[in-house]
């Protein structure tokens, strides 16, 4: 099954507080953004973004400029109807982001939480930073959340690459610098705990 596929399928049998990777709020994320980037013109883009609540939060902070990707149509409608009116202050891209194409220098933040880590193949993460460095301005920030060295080896049945700070930094390259990186322990909706890595990058 493609990953498309794959994904649509997840969206519409499950409930969205009924996933491994649900979180009421995406507090880590939320700070990280927050402090890297206080002006509310911000350009957001969330990769990945399912049915996350951090666009809720982004907006309900004041940021007027955000941006929720994902392979998923199904997630994205669901969290559009979710915000009710406020979904018509968000720009909603259905895509694949290793082939979507971000219009160039666009982005103060990228964010992604737990899509990366689905690359397994080294072609799929040479495309993804490529992506990155387009769609990203000089001096704008990568927030990438990942499992940690000590997380699951798969997610929703999909195998996924584990990393700490400096394999992930490597990941991106010379022209990223890592500013910080951190681990949490995510509890899933079943009680389970799983190892998180969020590292904060920025493009020199
Ligand atoms: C584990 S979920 C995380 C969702 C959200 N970021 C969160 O933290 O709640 C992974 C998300 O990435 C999306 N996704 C997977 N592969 C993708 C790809 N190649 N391009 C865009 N989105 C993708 C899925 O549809 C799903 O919403």
């Amino acid at each position: 099954m493609d990953a498309r596929a794959h994904w649509e399928r997840m969206y519409t049998e499950k409930a969205a507080d009924a996933v491994s990777w649900y979180r009421p709020h995406l507090e880590r994320s939320l700070a990280l953004i927050e402090a890297a980037a206080p002006e509310r013109s911000a350009e957001i883009l969330d990769v990945g973004g399912g049915q996350a609540t951090l666009v809720d939060d982004l907006l309900g902070r004041g940021y007027e400029r955000v941006t929720v990707l994902d392979i998923s149509q199904a997630a994205l409608e669901a969290t559009g109807k979710r915000l009710g009116a406020a979904a018509e202050r968000v720009t909603w891209l259905v895509a694949d982001i290793r082939t979507v194409e971000l219009a160039e220098g666009a982005y103060d933040v990228w964010h992604d939480r737990a899509v990366f880590h689905f690359l397994t193949e080294p072609r799929d993460r040479e495309a993804y930073v490529r992506q990155v460095e387009r769609a990203l301005r000089r001096g704008g920030h990568v927030m990438v959340s990942t499992f940690g060295p000590e997380g699951p080896l798969k997610c929703s049945g999909l195998d996924v690459v584990r990393y700490d700070a400096e394999r992930l930094h490597a990941e991106f390259g010379a022209e990223f610098e890592l500013v910080e990186s951190s681990t949490e322990l995510h509890e899933t909706p079943f009680g389970t705990v799983q190892q998180f890595l969020y590292c904060h990058c920025r493009m020199r």
